[in-house]
C-alpha cells in the first residue's frame, strides 16, 4: 500500500523537525522543506497528503497565504503556531483541505510524551481531525480539543502573562546593574531558577517571546491587569503594609487553589 506522505514547512530545525520525527516514526514518508532547500514549501503543498506549516509566528501568515490554496481537498493542512486565532481562519480561508490547529504545548527538546500536552482546533473535515488525534495519542502525548479562541485566551496566561513577567524580572535585573556572576553566590535556590528561565529567554528564541506577546489578541487585556495589580502591590510595599499585602496574596490563593 502506498505511503502517507507529509510535507513539513519549516521541517529543517525546531517544533517542525521535532513533527518530522514524530511522523516518520509512525510510518509517514515525510519531506522537509526551509528558506534554503531545494524542496519548496509550495511543492510540498501541492503533492503531500499531510501538509504542516511550522514556520515562525511572523512567517506564519504569509506562508499559509502562499500554500493554502495549493493543497487539495480532502487533504490536511495544519500549523503548530503559538497562537490559534489567526492561524486558523487563514488556512480555513486561504484553503479548501481539511484544516487543524495545533500548538504542542512544550518545546522541540522534549523527548519523552509522557506528561505533555497538544492542543488540537478543529477547522475543517473529520478525517484529518481524527488523523492526527490519533498520531499524537498513539506516540503518547495527551490531546486537548479546544477552539482557537479559548487556546489563545488560556495562552495570554499560560504564556504572555508568564513570558511578561520573567522579561520584567530579567531586564529590572540588568537595569539594577549586578551582572548575574556577581548575584549568583548570594542566590536563593527559587532566585537561580528563575534567572535560568530568563536567560533562556533571553538568550534562545528571543523572537518567539516577542511574537506571542505581540500577536495574542488577548494579551492586551491581562498586561493591564498585570500593570494595576504591581501598581497596588508598589504601593502597599512602599507604605509597609505588611498586613494588607498578606491579606492580598491570602485572598489570591483562595481564588487561585
Ligand atoms: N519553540 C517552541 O518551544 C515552540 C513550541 C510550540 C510551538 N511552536 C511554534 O512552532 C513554530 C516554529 O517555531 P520554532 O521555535 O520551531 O522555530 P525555529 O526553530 O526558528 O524553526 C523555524 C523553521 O522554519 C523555517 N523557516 C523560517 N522562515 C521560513 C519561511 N519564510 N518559509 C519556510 N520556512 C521557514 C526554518 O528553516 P530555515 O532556517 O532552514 O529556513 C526552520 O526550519 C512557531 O509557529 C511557534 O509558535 C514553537
Amino acid at each position: 500500500m502506498k505511503k502517507m506522505t507529509a510535507g513539513i514547512i519549516g521541517g529543517t530545525h525546531g517544533m517542525g523537525r521535532w513533527m518530522t520525527g514524530l511522523l516518520r516514526a509512525q510510518g509517514l514518508a515525510v519531506s522537509v522543506a526551509g528558506r534554503a532547500t531545494k524542496t519548496t514549501a509550495v511543492d510540498l503543498a501541492g503533492r503531500c497528503d499531510v501538509v504542516v506549516v511550522a514556520v515562525p509566528i511572523a512567517a506564519t501568515a504569509g506562508v499559509i497565504r502562499e500554500v493554502g490554496p495549493r493543497v487539495k481537498p480532502g487533504r490536511l493542512l495544519m500549523d503548530l503556531t503559538s497562537l490559534k486565532t489567526e492561524p486558523v481562519a487563514l488556512m480555513l480561508s486561504h484553503s479548501e483541505a481539511d484544516v487543524v490547529g495545533c500548538h504542542p504545548l512544550f518545546g522541540p527538546s522534549v523527548s519523552d510524551p509522557a506528561g505533555h500536552s497538544v492542543v488540537l482546533c478543529r477547522g475543517r473535515g473529520e478525517n484529518g481531525y481524527a488523523l492526527m488525534k490519533a498520531v499524537f495519542e498513539k506516540a503518547g502525548y495527551r490531546v486537548l480539543e479546544t477552539t482557537p479562541r479559548r487556546h489563545d485566551k488560556m495562552m495570554s496566561v499560560v504564556q504572555a502573562l508568564n513570558h511578561f513577567n520573567t522579561i520584567v524580572l530579567g531586564m529590572a535585573v540588568a537595569e539594577a546593574g549586578i551582572p548575574f556572576p556577581e548575584l549568583q553566590p548570594f542566590s536563593t535556590p527559587i532566585f537561580t531558577t528563575k534567572m535560568e528561565i530568563v536567560r533562556k529567554v533571553f538568550t534562545d528564541t528571543p523572537g518567539l517571546y516577542a511574537d506571542i506577546l505581540a500577536g495574542n489578541p488577548h494579551t492586551k487585556k491581562i498586561l493591564a491587569s498585570y500593570a494595576r495589580v504591581a501598581q497596588k502591590i508598589r504601593a502597599r510595599a512602599d507604605a509597609r503594609d505588611t498586613a494588607g499585602l498578606t491579606r492580598a496574596m491570602e485572598d489570591a490563593a483562595k481564588t487561585l487553589f
